[in-house]
C-alpha cells in the first residue's frame, strides 16, 4: 500500500507517516521546509530503514510545486492506494477585520490543494478500481466559530468537496473519509495558555485515520468527528 501525505513534516501529519512507516507502508510526503524534511527523513529510517520513502519540498497552494510532487510520485510508484490531503493553514481572525487577502490565502492551501492533489493522483485509483482519500477538514467544517474567518470557510469547503467526491467514487470502488478533529495538540497550538492535556493526542486521530484503511471493500467510514472530551476550545 503506498500512501501519500501533504504537509507532513509537522503535526498530524509527521504522526501519521510515522506510523504508516512503522506499519510498513512507503510513504510520500511533502511540506516547504527542506530542513524539517530532512529530520523526518532521519526519523522515518530509524523507526524501519526497509520502507520506500519519497520526501519533496513543494508548497501545496502553488499549483506547480503541487504537480510536480504528483509528478515524482507517479515516476516511482505505478499506483497511489491512500491520499491523505492534511496540508493547510489557519490565520485566526474575524472576517470583518482579517486582511482581505487572507481568504485567498486559505483557500489555496486548505482547498484548492486537496482539490488538485486528488485530481492528478485519482486516475492511477480509477484504473485499478481501489483506493481511499481523507480529506482533513475540521470541526470548524459544520460549527462557526466568532474567530474562524476564512479558516472555517475553507474547511467548510473541504467538507463540500469530500462529499461530492464520496458520491462520485462510489461506483469506483475508491472510499472517501472527511477528518473532522477538534482542537489536536501540534506545533500550530504550541505556546497558547491551555493546558495540553485539554486537546486532543496527536496518536488518537492518528489512530482513528489507520483504523479506517482497515475495513473490508464493503464499508467505509464516510466521517470521522473527534473533538476533547471536555468539549470544543474556541
Ligand atoms: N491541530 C488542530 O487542532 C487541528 C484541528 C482540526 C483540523 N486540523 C487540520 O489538520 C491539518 C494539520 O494540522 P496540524 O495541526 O498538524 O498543523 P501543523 O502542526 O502546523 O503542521 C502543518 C504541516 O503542514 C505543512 N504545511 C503548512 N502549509 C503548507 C503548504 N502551504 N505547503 C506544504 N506544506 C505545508 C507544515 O510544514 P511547512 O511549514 O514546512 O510547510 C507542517 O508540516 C491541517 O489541515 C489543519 O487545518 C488541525
Amino acid at each position: 500500500m503506498n500512501i501519500v501525505i501533504t504537509g507532513a513534516s509537522k503535526g498530524i501529519g509527521k504522526a501519521l507517516a510515522l506510523k504508516f512507516v512503522k506499519e510498513g507502508y512507503p510513504v510520500a510526503v511533502c511540506s516547504r521546509n527542506q530542513e524539517h524534511l530532512n529530520e523526518l527523513d532521519k526519523e522515518l529510517k530509524e523507526i524501519n530503514p526497509k520502507v520506500e520513502t519519497i520526501l519533496q519540498t513543494a508548497d501545496v497552494s502553488k499549483k506547480e510545486d503541487l504537480k510536480n510532487f504528483a509528478e515524482t510520485i507517479l515516476s516511482h510508484w505505478k499506483t497511489v492506494d491512500i491520499l491523505i490531503n492534511n496540508a493547510g493553514v489557519f490565520i485566526p481572525g474575524a472576517i470583518m477585520d482579517e486582511d482581505e487577502d487572507n481568504l485567498q490565502r486559505t483557500i489555496e492551501t486548505n482547498l484548492y490543494s486537496a482539490y488538485r492533489m486528488t485530481k492528478y493522483l485519482l486516475p492511477t485509483m480509477l484504473k485499478k478500481k481501489s483506493g481511499h482519500i481523507f480529506n482533513m477538514c475540521s470541526i470548524a467544517s459544520f460549527q462557526a466559530y466568532p474567530n474562524g474567518g476564512s479558516y472555517a470557510i475553507s474547511k467548510f469547503g473541504l467538507l463540500g468537496f469530500s462529499k461530492c467526491l464520496r458520491e462520485e467514487l462510489k461506483p469506483h470502488n475508491i472510499k472517501v473519509t472527511a477528518v473532522m478533529p477538534g482542537a489536536t495538540y501540534t506545533d500550530s497550538w504550541k505556546g497558547v495558555d491551555i493546558r495540553e492535556d485539554r486537546f486532543i493526542p496527536v496518536e488518537d486521530v492518528v489512530n482513528m485515520i489507520y483504523t479506517a484503511t482497515l475495513l473490508s471493500d464493503r464499508s467505509v467510514v464516510e466521517d470521522i468527528i473527534i473533538r476533547p472530551q471536555l468539549g470544543d476550545i474556541a
